[in-house]
């Protein structure tokens, strides 16, 4: 149709042109609209008018004014137009409709009025007409009073969403026999009363969410037989029971965000169509045996953030995907042989004290379980056999439990593991065998843990066999030295965003041939080094939120960047010196990218006068003096293996700005072997302090 309408346009306007020098034949057509012949249509878009023009061709069938200014519909608007079938008032300014404005339009099939002021919709506006489609979304109508829609047979779609009704007239939808879909999202009602949907037999969707419905009356959807969606979301619903009687074709059910106490052994029962059904964020405390007898057709079943304190899986022969994360179970579910076929399983945020050895085994298709923030894992009470006997088990997600080392125990089972995600948890370092049984992960977040240095998990993650996706995303980590990851890695996405990262090695990424995305946003760098991504194939770099200091540390990546006409691949816009700030470094001429030294020299250090013993307790100083110019960053490692720079915010190691580590209270475990590290452009150097910890 648009197509149509472009091409007689094309045709149309050549002689618009000609018009202008002829006089004014008998075109009608009002000043400023299109009219086209064929439909015939009449379309006036963007024009400053207030009230419906005149002299419409007398045989329109559409008349599209929209984005106009139009504040009233008035009797006799468009009494002009007998045929008129199709019309379009949305993006306006209406705020009245005469009674009688529609009187006569025999033919009027589609109104739509979304986006203005109406607030009335008065009986009998409709009833010359043969509406099948009317939208009135986004206007302010506070009712829908009997008669304005009742017993128009030939309604098929009727959407009214974001208005204010708050009032449904007790037949307001009765006798529309036709009427496949209604909208009503975003509104105020609170009641739907029992006859106001009487005879809706072909009634496909009905969708409500978001309006303050305490109550369906009984038997108010006897009649929508053929109902498919009914969303109910977001309202003040306590009960569903007898709501939902008959309904055997419903295919998704919505009643996520209401206030339902429990599901009896008549709720649901009756759905024996339902496939996918949220009942999340109620405050569902009981679901009662039988609750499910018959609903082997549903597969996607949400029951997150309610009160459940025990669940069941008694019928659910159909279910794949099984939400009940943040309720009050104290159990994994029972049952579990009655659910085959269910692959997702999320559990996280309960309170579940205790998981038995293989206590996922009777799941046989169980490909997910996601078990964060569980209090069994969190304190260690899970059976390190747990995931044992679930062949089928491919993710795993713990996440938010307060691991301060790889669960290599509970993982040795699930030696199928293709996804796995430790968030939020506490591990700094990895021993060398933590992966040894689980080489088939694909995809590893790590996000959010206490890693500040990334060479123990380098080491471990040589024995994955094919990483797809790795994220470090907010760990402290300080430097990344060369070969950062194993030479098997095959990841093509990593993800090294807000950490501490102060320095990069230049051979950093240089076995990761395959990577396409690197995310180093908001992290402490200051410069790049020349040759840092010239031997991979990345397509995608993010290197927004450093510190770039655009001076001759830059020169040489600036250099590479622009001799491949990479400019805009990396946008570093440098933070330093004060003259660049805000510039891009590709903006800057190289000549400009200079240092203030006198001799240019990779840094050197110093620690003459660093403590040596300190009383356990008591808070101890190395010194690490580095000369060189450009400055160089400094690093210091820890004997346990944690690194640090200036901007790590850890309570017990500090690294001053003259290079120097303080360590407040030493621990007997801070005694050992120090190694401080600094890192210009030209190079580096390291030099190692050792500290003893006494009494
Ligand atoms: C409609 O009126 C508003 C306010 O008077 C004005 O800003 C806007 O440009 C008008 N629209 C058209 C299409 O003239
Ligand atoms: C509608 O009327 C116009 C003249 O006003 C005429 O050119 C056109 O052919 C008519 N279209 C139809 C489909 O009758
Ligand atoms: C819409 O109409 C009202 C009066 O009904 C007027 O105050 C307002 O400025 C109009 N808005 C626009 C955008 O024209
Ligand atoms: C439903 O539960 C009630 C008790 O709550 C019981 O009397 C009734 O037999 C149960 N019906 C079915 C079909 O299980
Ligand atoms: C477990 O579920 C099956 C199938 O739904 C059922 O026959 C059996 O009675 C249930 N067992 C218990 C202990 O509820
Ligand atoms: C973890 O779950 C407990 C309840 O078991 C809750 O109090 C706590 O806020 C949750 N923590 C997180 C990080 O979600
Ligand atoms: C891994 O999956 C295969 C089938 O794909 C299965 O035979 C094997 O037992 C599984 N391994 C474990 C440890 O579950
Ligand atoms: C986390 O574990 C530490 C001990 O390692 C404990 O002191 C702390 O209370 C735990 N935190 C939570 C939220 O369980
Ligand atoms: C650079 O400019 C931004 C604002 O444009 C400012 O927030 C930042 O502190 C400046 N950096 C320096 C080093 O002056
Ligand atoms: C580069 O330096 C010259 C002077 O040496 C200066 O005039 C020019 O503005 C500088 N360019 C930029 C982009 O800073
Ligand atoms: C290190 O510094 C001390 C004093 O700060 C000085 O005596 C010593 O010669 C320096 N060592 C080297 C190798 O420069
Ligand atoms: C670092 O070395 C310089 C000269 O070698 C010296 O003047 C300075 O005091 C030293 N700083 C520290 C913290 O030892």
């Amino acid at each position: 149709m648009l197509t149509t309408m472009l091409t007689t346009m094309a045709t149309v306007l050549p002689h618009l042109l000609l018009l202008t020098f002829a006089p004014m034949v008998s075109l009608a057509c009002p000043h400023g609209c299109q009219c086209y012949s064929d439909v015939p249509s009449v379309h006036c878009y963007y024009l400053g008018i207030t009230a419906v023009p005149s002299g419409f061709p007398p045989n329109t069938t559409l008349l599209a004014i929209r984005h106009c200014n139009i504040t009233a519909l008035r009797r006799g608007d468009f009494s002009g137009m007998p045929l008129l079938a199709t019309l379009y008032l949305d993006w306006n300014n209406i705020s009245t409709i005469e009674p009688g404005t529609f009187d006569g339009l025999f033919h009027l099939q589609s109104l739509a009025i979304g986006g203005n002021r109406v607030a009335k919709l008065p009986p009998g506006l409709f009833k010359d007409n043969k509406l099948t489609d009317f939208d009135g979304s986004d206007n302010r109508i506070e009712a829908i009073p009997s008669g304005v829609f009742t017993n128009h047979s030939s309604l098929t779609s009727l959407i009214l969403n974001g208005n204010r009704i708050s009032m449904l007239g007790d037949d307001a939808f009765a006798g529309l026999p036709q009427l496949v879909e209604i909208q009503i999202n975003d509104n105020l009602i609170s009641r739907l009363p029992a006859d106001a949907l009487k005879g809706a037999s072909k009634l496909w969707t009905l969708s409500m969410p978001r309006n303050a419905i305490t109550k369906i009356e009984q038997g108010a959807l006897s009649d929508c037989t053929s109902l498919y969606n009914l969303d109910l979301s977001g309202n003040q619903l306590t009960t569903l029971e007898g709501s939902l009687k008959g309904l055997s074709n419903l295919n998704s059910l919505w009643v996520s965000g209401n206030r339902v106490l429990e599901i009896t052994n008549s709720t649901l029962t009756s759905l024996t169509s339902l496939r996918d059904c949220w009942l999340d964020n109620n405050r569902i405390r009981k679901i009662e045996s039988g609750a499910f007898k018959g609903m082997g057709n549903l597969n996607n079943f949400y029951l997150g953030n309610n009160d459940l304190e025990e669940m069941p899986l008694n019928e659910l022969v159909g279910v794949l995907k099984l939400d009940l994360a943040n309720n009050r179970l104290q159990s994994p579910p029972l049952n579990m042989t009655a659910a085959p076929n269910l692959a997702i399983l999320m559990l996280s945020g309960n309170p579940i004290k205790i998981m038995a050895s293989s206590q996922f085994a009777s799941l046989k298709s169980i490909f997910e379980v996601d078990l964060d923030n569980v209090t069994a894992v969190r304190e260690d009470t899970i059976n390190p056999w747990a995931l044992c006997g679930a062949p089928t088990l491919q993710s795993v997600s713990l996440n938010h439990n307060n691991i301060t080392s790889f669960p290599v125990d509970l993982l040795t089972c699930a030696a199928n593991l293709t996804y796995l995600s430790l968030s939020g948890n506490k591990m700094a370092n990895f021993r060398k065998d933590v992966f040894y049984n689980l080489r088939n992960i694909v995809q590893l977040d790590l996000t959010g843990n206490r890693i500040t240095n990334i060479s123990t998990l380098s080491v471990a993650l040589e024995s994955i066999t094919f990483l797809d996706y790795l994220t470090l995303t907010s760990n402290p980590v300080v430097y990344l030295p060369k070969h950062a990851f194993p030479a098997f890695i095959q990841t093509d996405n990593v993800d090294l965003n807000d950490m501490k990262l102060r320095a990069v090695d230049k051979d950093a990424f240089e076995w990761m041939g395959k990577l396409q995305s690197i995310n180093m946003a908001k992290n402490r760098l200051r410069f790049i080094p020349g040759k840092l991504f010239a031997n991979i194939s990345v397509e995608k770099v993010n290197l927004e939120g450093n510190p770039w200091y655009c001076d001759c540390q830059m020169y040489e990546f600036a250099q590479w960047m622009k001799t491949n006409n990479m400019s805009e691949k990396f946008d570093v816009v440098c933070d330093g010196p004060e003259t660049l700030n805000g510039t891009y470094l590709s903006d800057i001429p190289l000549k400009n990218l200079t240092c203030d030294c006198v001799h240019y020299q990779a840094p050197t250090i110093n620690t003459t006068g660093s403590d040596t013993v300190v009383v356990a307790g008591h808070d101890a100083r190395l010194v690490c003096n580095v000369t060189g110019c450009p400055e160089a960053a400094v690093i210091w490692t820890t004997p346990l293996g944690d690194a640090f720079s200036e901007d790590s915010d850890d309570p017990r190691f500090s690294v001053l700005s003259d290079g120097g580590l303080e360590i407040h209270e030493a621990k007997t475990i801070d005694a050992g072997m120090y190694i401080c590290t600094a890192i210009n452009y030209i190079g580096s150097s390291q030099e190692i302090v050792v500290l003893g910890v006494t009494g």
